[in-house]
């Protein structure tokens, strides 16, 4: 048996939680700091690293007496790597290092996108589901990612990935962010945007579809390798910016910032009065073409590659009408679609400790020496 203490600090939550096995999550706690960031519209590095700093020591202790367990009756401790904000990772690494030096146990580096992956392994695992069909292709969609990649078991017991796709400029989740700071709606982006946009027309307002081509069917580059089937959503952005140029929008957008400047955590009930009917189309129309378009990608390179299982996972993944539009669709096609409970899409240390699992069996432990890496890639490309 192999008791895990995970630990993630890669953005704007503070996480630890302790999983048994890879399969059995004993306790998950999150600190989030939305409310420091909120008033920024975005992630401010510095306030994100100092509230780590604040809230590592309680949230682990509560992840360690949440499971029922006492420190030293871990086996190993699991920290995020990277990708992430350089100065949120350390604080993470750091703690992480000096806790298992304390303890004499080891400590396994665990890559955030790998995390997001076993997020969805681990709730199968748990629900005695048993192994989902492999390969599987996984969208990772995020704040700072859209990605895609063929996940497979490798022969040595551990987990495979080979990157098939990837976003050429703002991820899914960061364009419902700026869309959301635009239209002078609260962070983060999505779960406002996701909530609103019930209120409008989807279909009202067209927005292009990204300009990058779908690739032709089984066509491998050079290398024998299969082609990237990559995303771009600054053209959905840029249309929404437009839109609201051209509508004469900013006095209505002002007004609205105004009247929920004083709303520690506005909800869409708080935006409601003040967004008129083309506004809320604007929102519907902007989220559906983000979904419309990650739907379409993911499943032709689903075809493409001849993959019947598709993971969706990371923060949009939490978004319902995102979720239904995949489950109709691999309906439709014949495919399986796994997602993470909602509590697992964001950003958690569950998902850091089951990924390191395979890696305590092999004893793939870290030396003293690593540090944070802010742009660590995920297997190959
Ligand atoms: O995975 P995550 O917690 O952190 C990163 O690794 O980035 O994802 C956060 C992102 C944010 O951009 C947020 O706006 C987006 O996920 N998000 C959503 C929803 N909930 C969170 N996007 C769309 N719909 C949602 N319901
Ligand atoms: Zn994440």
């Amino acid at each position: 048996m192999a008791l895990v203490l995970g630990i993630e600090s890669s953005c704007d939550e503070t996480a630890a939680a302790v999983v048994r096995d890879g399969e059995q999550l004993l306790s998950n706690v999150v600190s989030s700091q939305i409310a420091t960031h909120m008033p920024y519209g975005g992630v401010v590095p510095e306030l994100a690293s100092r509230e780590h700093l604040r809230a590592i020591v309680p949230v682990v202790r509560e992840a360690v007496r949440g499971a029922g367990l006492e420190l030293n009756q871990l086996d190993a401790l699991a920290v995020t790597q990277g990708p992430g904000l350089a100065g949120a990772l350390l604080v993470g690494i750091t703690y992480a290092k000096a806790l298992a030096f304390a303890l004499s146990k080891p400590v396994i580096t665990v890559n955030h996108l790998e995390g997001h992956i076993h997020a969805v392994l681990l709730e199968r695992r748990q629900s005695r589901a048993g192994e989902l069909p492999l390969p599987a292709l996984a969208l990772i969609v995020s704040g700072g990612h859209t990605h895609l990649y063929i996940v497979n078991r490798a022969p040595s017991g551990g987990w495979n990935y080979q990157n098939v796709g990837r976003t050429l400029d703002d991820a899914a989740g960061e364009a419902f962010d700026k869309v959301a700071k635009l239209l002078a709606l609260s962070y983060p982006g999505g779960p406002i945007i996701e909530h609103l946009a019930a209120h409008g027309n989807p279909h009202a307002i067209p927005m292009p579809l990204s300009q990058i081509k779908i690739r032709q069917k089984h066509k491998v580059t050079d290398d024998g390798s299969p082609e990237s089937y990559d995303f771009s959503f600054s053209g959905i952005k840029t249309a929404v910016l437009r839109f609201a140029e051209t509508h004469d929008m900013q006095e209505s957008i002002d007004q609205r910032r105004e009247a929920v400047a004083s709303l520690p955590d506005p909800k869409a009930v708080d935006f409601l009065p003040h967004l008129d009917g083309l506004t809320l189309d604007l929102i519907a129309s902007f989220q559906e073409a983000v979904i419309q378009d990650l739907v379409r990608k993911t499943l032709r390179a689903a075809e493409d590659l001849e993959i019947e299982s598709l993971i969706i996972t990371g923060g949009v993944a939490s978004n319902q009408r995102l979720r239904s539009e995949f489950e109709r669709r691999a309906m439709a096609e014949r495919l399986r679609v796994f997602f993470p409970s909602r509590k697992l899409s964001t950003d958690n240390a569950a998902m850091i400790a089951a990924a390191a699992f395979p890696k305590f069996q092999a004893r793939d432990f870290a030396g003293d020496h690593f540090s944070a890496e802010a742009s660590l890639a995920l297997g190959s490309r």
